[in-house]
């Protein structure tokens, strides 16, 4: 006879944290959210941790060089996606691992012969204001000029205006030689009032950018995340068909962490490609698994030799697969469920194997609860997606800025990997979806205002760690009628709030 678990699943919004004790000493400022992101036996330190519980989902729509760079300043780790071509996933990490704090891959580059209006095209995707004009239109082809805002008036100009006409010349421009440091580069800016400094190789190619703002913004970043050739930390999703082409090219171009990405990882193509790892690279090379939602599939990856394990299946904003399959559990109880299954194991073994809740995090509190669930870290998409960082494109729908989001199982993704069972290389029916999120502005803004909120909340918990706030938590169910009293209600709001 089938088996029926003896309570609902739940998911987050249907807890609360309840208060305790908090001494003087609990405040914000003294909180620490650093957290483990592999295993690790009892009494050693973990070989990875994070200065933040926060990972970007491994989305096409999320996780590309630019989110991993932003994500690792503020203390966390980007899985650069996997449904590309070996060598673009590979080229992303190696520019992660290549990029030097304050010198950026210039992303908004034309040509002279493209117009005004190709500029302000342009402007309107990207959020920047600075085009590097070259002979190809790449962020790599010989620099001929630099059009800023200073340099048009859209009220007095035509849009069709050719670029070559109004834009600073190469000969006008102050450039700086590719071996300069960002302290020479920073006083160059200074000494010439600039607010960008293109940096040439001798054939006078752009190599980097280097902006006066993200100077000032680099000594704001007290939780960077770095390995320990001081390179900014990052992580790649990978399957369970290709890996053996796959990770050896990650690891060539940097890789610290791998992670399997499926949407069901009780599987024995998981527990496959987890020992081809250790058969090849012992314990050296670090990899995660999942997705599971119960006692069970956390012990098979375990069991398997799994360095974190992911939980959640169904949860997720663009996800459709509870609606297509009839699979999933609610996010919650998975949670619970396989924080109690990693304690059990870690008493019977002395291994801690991180665990990290994937997917359907809606509210900023939604993070403190998995937390205190016993999840030692959190991977968002829908999250990530809103912000400047992310690879997809910023579009007005009727007067509103929005970005793009869409699921790995969503037609337009493509990636039939992640749901494969061993069948045709082909998605036979999507389990997600193509949609648009409100755009948000920028990575860090919001990530601190969310950790603000995360700290907060531990403080009323009396807990200034991870594992304090895991140890100490009171938790709620709580009935669907106080659900409606947690938002504001019976009034009539003055506008709408950012959550
Ligand atoms: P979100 O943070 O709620 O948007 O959920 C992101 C998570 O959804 C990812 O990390 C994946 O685990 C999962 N996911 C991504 N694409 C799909 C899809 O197309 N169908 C189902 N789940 C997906």
């Amino acid at each position: 006879m089938a088996y029926y678990f003896d309570t609902p699943s739940r998911t987050f919004s249907e807890y609360l944290l309840v208060p305790g004790y908090s001494s003087a000493d609990c405040i914000p400022a003294n909180v620490s959210l650093e957290t483990p992101l592999v295993k690790f036996k009892k009494g050693e330190e973990p070989e990875l941790k994070m200065n933040i519980p926060l990972v970007s989902a491994v989305m096409q729509a999320v996780s590309d060089d630019k989110m991993a760079v932003a994500l690792s300043k503020e203390g966390g780790v980007s899985f650069i996606f996997g449904s590309q071509t070996i060598e673009n996933q590979a080229a992303m990490v190696a520019r992660v691992k290549a990029h030097k704090a304050g010198f950026v891959v210039s992303d908004s580059n034309l040509t002279p012969e493209h117009t005004l209006n190709d500029i302000l095209d342009l402007k309107e995707k990207t959020g920047h204001s600075t085009v590097a004009i070259t002979d190809n239109g790449t962020a790599t082809g010989k620099l001929l000029g630099i059009v800023a805002s200073r340099d048009y008036r859209v009220s007095r100009m035509d849009g069709s205006e050719k670029v070559k006409t109004f834009m600073t010349p190469i000969e006008k421009i102050v450039s700086a030689p590719k071996d300069v440091t960002l302290k020479e580069a920073n006083n160059i800016i200074w000494d010439n009032k600039l607010n960008s400094l293109p940096v040439l190789d001798e054939k006078g190619n752009l190599v980097h950018m280097v902006f006066r703002k993200d100077y000032d913004s680099h000594k704001q970043n007290p939780l960077e995340l770095h390995d320990k050739l001081k390179r900014y930390v990052v992580g790649a999703g990978i399957n369970t068909r290709d890996y053996e082409e796959r990770i050896p090219a990650l690891i060539e171009a940097g890789v610290d962490v791998l992670c399997i990405d499926s949407s069901e990882g009780y599987s024995e193509w998981q527990a496959k490609t987890i020992k081809w790892v250790r058969d090849t690279y012992g314990e050296t090379v670090k990899i995660g698994a999942g997705n599971v939602v119960d006692r069970e599939g956390f012990r098979f990856l375990a069991q398997a030799g799994a360095d974190f394990i992911k939980i959640g299946i169904g949860g997720g904003s663009i996800c459709i697969t509870r609606e297509q399959k009839g699979i999933g559990r609610g996010q919650a109880t998975s949670v619970i469920d396989v924080a109690k299954a990693r304690d059990e194991y870690f008493e019977e073994t002395g291994v801690y194997i991180p665990i990290c809740s994937d997917g359907g995090i809606v509210y900023d509190h939604h993070i403190t609860l998995a937390l205190a669930m016993g999840s030692d870290f959190v991977m968002l998409g829908r999250y990530f997606s809103r912000f400047d960082e992310s690879p997809t494109n910023k579009v007005n729908i009727n007067g509103s800025y929005m970005k793009e989001y869409w699921g790995e199982g969503s037609a337009r993704a493509r990636n039939w990997q992640r749901y494969d069972l061993g069948g045709d290389k082909k998605l036979s029916f999507e389990e997600g979806v193509d949609s648009y999120v409100p755009y948000a502005g920028s990575l860090k803004d919001n990530v601190n205002m969310t950790l603000a909120k995360v700290r907060s909340t531990m403080c009323n918990c009396g807990a200034l760690t991870i594992p304090e706030l895991q140890e100490k938590a009171k938790l709620t169910v709580v009935s669907s009628t106080s659900i409606v009293e947690g938002g504001a209600h019976d009034v009539l709001l003055k506008d709408n709030r950012n959550l």
